[in-house]
């Protein structure tokens, strides 16, 4: 009953959702009210997400500076203690970063903000983009990967999760970054497949390649 109820609020939601994008109030006022509403309550479960992602961040940038980009309540990253130097999560929703801040993770800073607009000084070993980029205008996905790039220390990297999107993959595949690995869940859903996508930017592979020769 309560599948059927979130389904048609989505379906309903879907259009009124793509004209906010552009409006960056309304597109905070919406996701305020999906996180009211209880839409992503199911994500705080660590098994919805999370924990692919944090074996690809172990394997490719341990003990790092963590950048998550949309992160929603982050709740269902289960980040171990000790094992990276810090984690700055950011989200355009104000009510799912006041969840985030709740969960009390050590180490950890947030900031509520729009990432296709986000600009830092600070320099990161991960940076996340978990579930995130549909929701963004879609001519803006190449231009957003290519500035976070810039937001990468040397070595860093860009970890993106997406679910039944094989477009999108191919927009981040050709935002002139070096695709280092890939994980391809296909058990996630019925209907869609999960693919994990390791983001390296080409610019400092080819400085650091320079600097070798
Ligand atoms: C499906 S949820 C995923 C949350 C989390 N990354 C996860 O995987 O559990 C999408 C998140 O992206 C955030 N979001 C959507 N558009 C955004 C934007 N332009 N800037 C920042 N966050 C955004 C939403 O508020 C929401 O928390």
């Amino acid at each position: 009953m309560r599948a059927d109820y979130l389904r048609i609020v989505a379906r309903v939601a879907a259009p009124l959702k793509a004209a906010a994008r552009a409006h960056p109030r309304l597109n905070v006022a919406l996701w305020n009210a999906q996180y009211r509403l209880g839409i992503w309550d199911y994500l705080d479960d660590a098994r919805a997400s999370g924990s692919e992602v944090l074996a690809l961040v172990d394997k490719h940038s341990p003990h790092g500076r963590i950048l998550d980009l949309g992160c929603g309540t982050s709740e269902n990253l289960r980040l171990v203690p000790g094992t990276y130097a810090h984690y700055h999560g950011v989200d355009v929703s104000t009510e799912a970063i006041a969840r985030a801040r709740r969960v009390g993770r050590p180490s950890a800073t947030f900031e509520a903000a729009d990432i296709v607009t986000y600009a830092t000084s600070e320099r990161y070993d991960a940076i996340l983009l978990r579930e995130v980029l549909y929701y963004l205008p879609r001519e803006c996905v190449a231009d957003l990967l290519v500035r976070l790039a810039s937001m990468l220390a040397p070595g860093g990297r860009i970890f993106v999760q997406l679910t039944g999107q094989p477009d999108l993959r191919v927009t981040v595949e050709t935002a002139g970054l070096e695709v280092v690995d890939v994980v391809v869940e296909a058990a996630r859903s019925r209907r869609h497949t999960t693919v994990f996508l390791v983001l390296e930017d080409l610019e400092r592979h080819r400085r650091r390649y320079q600097g070798a020769s």
